[in-house]
C-alpha cells in the first residue's frame, strides 16, 4: 500500500511546493540551536569606576558644553563627555585593572543632576577578557544608589540582560574626578 501511496504524496508535495512564492526571506529559524546554550547563569561583578577629568590624561573629556546658544541652562543640561575610565578591582585607581568603561555620559535633567549614560564595560581580564556588556540608564549622580539597566553584551555576555547599581565612593567637587562603586547583576549563558 505504502508503495502506491508515496509517489502520489511525492507529486502532492511538488505542487505545493510550486505553488509557494520562490521569493525568499529576510529572516529564517535557527534549528537546533548553534549555540547549544546551557541554563542560565546570574553573575554578579562589583569594581570601581574612575571618571578622571583632571590632569593631563583625563579619561573623561567633555565634548559638547551645554547649549551653544545658552550656556547658564539649569543642572549643566546639556553637557556631553567621552569616557573611557578603568575599572579597578578596588576603591584605589593603582590596584587591579580589571577593564574599562568606554561610551560617553550627557547631562540630560533641567531638575537635577542627572545622566544618561551609554557606555561598554569591556573587561581585559580572567574569564571575561575580550566580553563585553552594554549598560544605558538614568543616572541622578546625588542619590546615594542608581540603578540602571544592563541590555546586552556580547562574547560570554550575548544576550545578557540586568541591572547595575551605581554608588558613589568619592567625588572631588572641585575637579569632578570621581569614582563609582559598581555592582552589577547579568543573567548570561
Ligand atoms: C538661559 O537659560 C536660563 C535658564 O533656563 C534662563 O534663565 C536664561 O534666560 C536663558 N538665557 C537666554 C539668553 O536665553
Ligand atoms: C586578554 O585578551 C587579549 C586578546 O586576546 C590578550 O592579548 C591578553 O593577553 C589577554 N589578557 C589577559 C590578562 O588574559
Ligand atoms: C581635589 O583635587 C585637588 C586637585 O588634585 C586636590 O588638591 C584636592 O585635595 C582634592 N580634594 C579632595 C576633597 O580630595
Amino acid at each position: 500500500m505504502a508503495h502506491l501511496l508515496l509517489p502520489l504524496a511525492l507529486s502532492f508535495l511538488t505542487t505545493v511546493s510550486l505553488s509557494l512564492p520562490t521569493t525568499t526571506n529576510y529572516w529564517r529559524s535557527i534549528r537546533p540551536n548553534p549555540f547549544k546554550f546551557r541554563t542560565e547563569k546570574f553573575t554578579h561583578f562589583q569594581f570601581y569606576w574612575h571618571d578622571v577629568q583632571s590632569g593631563s590624561n583625563p579619561t573623561s573629556i567633555t565634548i559638547v558644553r551645554q547649549s551653544p546658544v545658552n550656556t547658564s541652562r539649569p543642572n549643566g543640561f546639556g553637557l556631553v563627555n567621552m569616557i573611557d575610565d578603568p575599572l579597578t578591582e578596588r576603591p584605589d585607581i593603582n590596584s587591579k585593572l580589571i577593564g574599562r568603561a568606554q561610551g560617553m555620559y550627557g547631562l540630560a535633567s533641567q531638575e537635577e543632576i542627572g545622566l544618561l549614560m551609554a557606555m561598554n564595560f569591556v573587561f581585559t581580564t580572567g574569564r571575561y577578557n575580550g566580553s563585553t556588556l552594554t549598560v544605558l540608564g538614568r543616572n541622578p549622580v546625588f542619590q546615594k544608589v542608581r540603578e540602571m539597566p544592563v541590555i546586552g553584551g556580547s562574547g560570554l555576555f550575548r544576550f545578557a540582560r540586568g541591572y547595575v547599581h551605581a554608588s558613589t565612593h568619592n567625588l572631588n567637587t572641585t575637579t569632578g574626578d570621581a569614582v563609582v562603586k559598581y555592582g552589577v547583576y547579568v543573567l548570561h549563558y
